[in-house]
């Protein structure tokens, strides 16, 4: 419903951002009440979702590698914006709806794996999960690769491994990275994401490692010398974090 005390895009963009939420959660309910519950409150809540839509930071017919995917959040957000932009029910104010032709996920967790096969596997899109370390892990060939709160479980020499591997994996010109890390620098912020980290490990019933992380500007640092031109996007709005997207991409010179 549209609320009358907002411009009509704004009120367009919620609507149509309700729809996507509500399409993109109800895979999950086959995979019972932990996985619906879950996708609703990160979806809804985590603002990086959302964000990558509205800025048109994920391309239309990409291949997309999700590294650290959890249940496979993104394969069903993807799924519901083709399917919305195919019913012509993408909203004028925002880019073009992303799609993907393909979709691998990569996860350590053996349980997240089975829920996200358990939910996902009548999409159209066809998502491929793999339970395997990222570290490890054969890369496919991509035009995206997502990264969303996951190199900080590695230490600082394997996370650059993986960084390396990913930009191997990806398409030479054009080819994207979306990684979400913290900002060490921003202690506060910090401290309170990794708190909230230990706790949700902890409840999902995971040990919980030790953590790594870096100051923004060490981060950039990293994807500049591996060839990459960096974006970087505050990701914390209405929330005590101190999230960064760090929007990255190649050049074909750059190989
Ligand atoms: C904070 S969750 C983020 C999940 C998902 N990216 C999202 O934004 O909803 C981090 C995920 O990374 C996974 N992970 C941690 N270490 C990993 C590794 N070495 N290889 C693959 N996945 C890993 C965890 O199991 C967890 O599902």
């Amino acid at each position: 419903m549209m609320r009358d005390d907002l411009p009509v895009s704004a009120a367009q963009a919620d609507a149509a951002w309700a729809a996507l939420l509500d399409a993109a959660c109800d895979p999950y309910r086959s995979a019972g009440r932990w996985a619906w519950h879950w996708a609703r409150g990160k979806l809804g809540r985590d603002p990086v979702f959302r964000g990558m839509i509205e800025r048109g930071d994920l391309p239309t017919r990409a291949r997309v590698l999700d590294i650290g995917c959890g249940q496979g959040l993104m394969a069903s957000l993807l799924q519901a914006t083709a399917d919305a932009a195919q019913r012509g029910a993408w909203p004028a104010v925002w880019p073009a709806a992303p799609s993907a032709t393909a979709y691998t996920g990569i996860e350590l967790m053996a349980k997240d794996v089975a829920r996200a096969q358990a939910a996902l596997q009548g999409l159209a899109l066809q998502p491929r999960f793999v339970n395997a370390d990222m570290a490890q892990a054969t890369l496919p060939e991509c035009d995206v690769v997502v990264i969303l709160d996951v190199l900080h479980y590695v230490d600082h020499a394997v996370q650059e491994t993986v960084l390396e591997r990913v930009r191997s994996a990806l398409q030479p010109s054009q080819g994207r990275l979306l990684l979400r890390v913290g900002d060490a620098d921003r202690t506060r912020g910090f401290a309170v994401s990794q708190w909230v980290d230990r706790v949700v490990t902890m409840a999902r019933g995971h040990r919980v490692p030790p953590t790594f992380g870096r100051p923004l500007a060490a981060w950039v640092k990293v994807l500049e010398g591996q060839g990459y031109t960096v974006r970087t996007v505050p990701m914390s709005q209405g929330t005590p974090f101190a999230n960064v997207l760090l929007v990255a991409d190649l050049e074909a010179s750059s190989r």
